[in-house]
């Protein structure tokens, strides 16, 4: 690893064993701005901004009492609710293993379980009023596979947040491609007063990433 000569930007070379991509990613990683300022201010991952910026343009956090957390690992979106909400009950889950998160309860299982919304509404006591999905498919490299196992997640995650959000309630996922496919945007206008879609600043540019941001369930007599 070398320093530029005066410069600031890390320079990582290339090591035995580690293939260009992943020195790319290192490089990429040791320069990011948003990785430092996770590192400086104790968020467990620069996605912990995504949410911050939505939170900035949409509002979405505030005073929320049960939040659902879908792809909680490592868990920066749900330190971000915890520091707003110190006294909202929070479920997260995720394939992966999760350090804890003080008041957070967190399941180590597939989403896409029949048992896991029991699971999670369970341990929430009650209906909650936001749903967060920052799931994302393990990517395969084909592009319409990756893109399909992605909206099943989003499909999911929506089917969820209408069984269970309080009235009022909101939805926020991580969708690809531009946004959300027609049928699932026409499902949400159908089940919320307001529909959105945003690329927060600092989800990476060369990304297909974006949010969808679902506010005003209208509640289940609206299906
Ligand atoms: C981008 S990360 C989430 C980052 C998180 N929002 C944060 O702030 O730290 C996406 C996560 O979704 C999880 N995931 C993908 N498919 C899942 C599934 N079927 N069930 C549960 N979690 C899933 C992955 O394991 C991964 O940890």
């Amino acid at each position: 690893m070398s320093r530029d000569g005066g410069g600031l930007r890390t320079r990582v070379k290339t090591a035995r064993g580690r293939t260009a991509q992943s020195t790319r990613w290192l490089e990429r990683q040791l320069n990011d701005p948003y990785v430092k300022r996770a590192r400086a201010e104790g968020y467990r991952s620069r996605a912990a901004y995504k949410l911050i910026e939505l939170d900035e343009r949409f509002g979405i956090i505030r005073g929320s009492k049960r939040v659902v957390d879908l792809g909680i690992a490592p868990g920066g979106w749900s330190q971000v609710i915890k520091r707003r909400l110190p006294k909202a009950a929070v479920v997260g889950i995720d394939l992966l293993p999760v350090d804890p998160i003080d008041g957070v309860t967190i399941f180590e299982m597939d989403f896409m379980d029949d048992a896991a919304p029991g699971k999670l509404i369970e341990a929430l006591g009650g209906a909650p009023d936001l749903v967060l999905s920052d799931m994302a498919a393990n990517t395969v490299g084909h592009p319409q596979t990756d893109a399909l196992r992605t909206m099943a997640l989003v499909e999911t995650a929506l089917a969820f947040a209408v069984e269970v959000l309080e009235k009022g309630g909101t939805f926020v996922s991580k969708v690809f491609a531009g946004g959300a496919d027609q049928q699932l945007v026409a499902e949400m206008k159908r089940n919320f007063a307001t529909v959105k879609h945003a690329k927060p600043p600092s989800s990476r540019k060369g990304s297909v990433e974006w949010f969808v941001v679902a506010q005003g369930f209208k509640g289940r007599s609206a299906e």
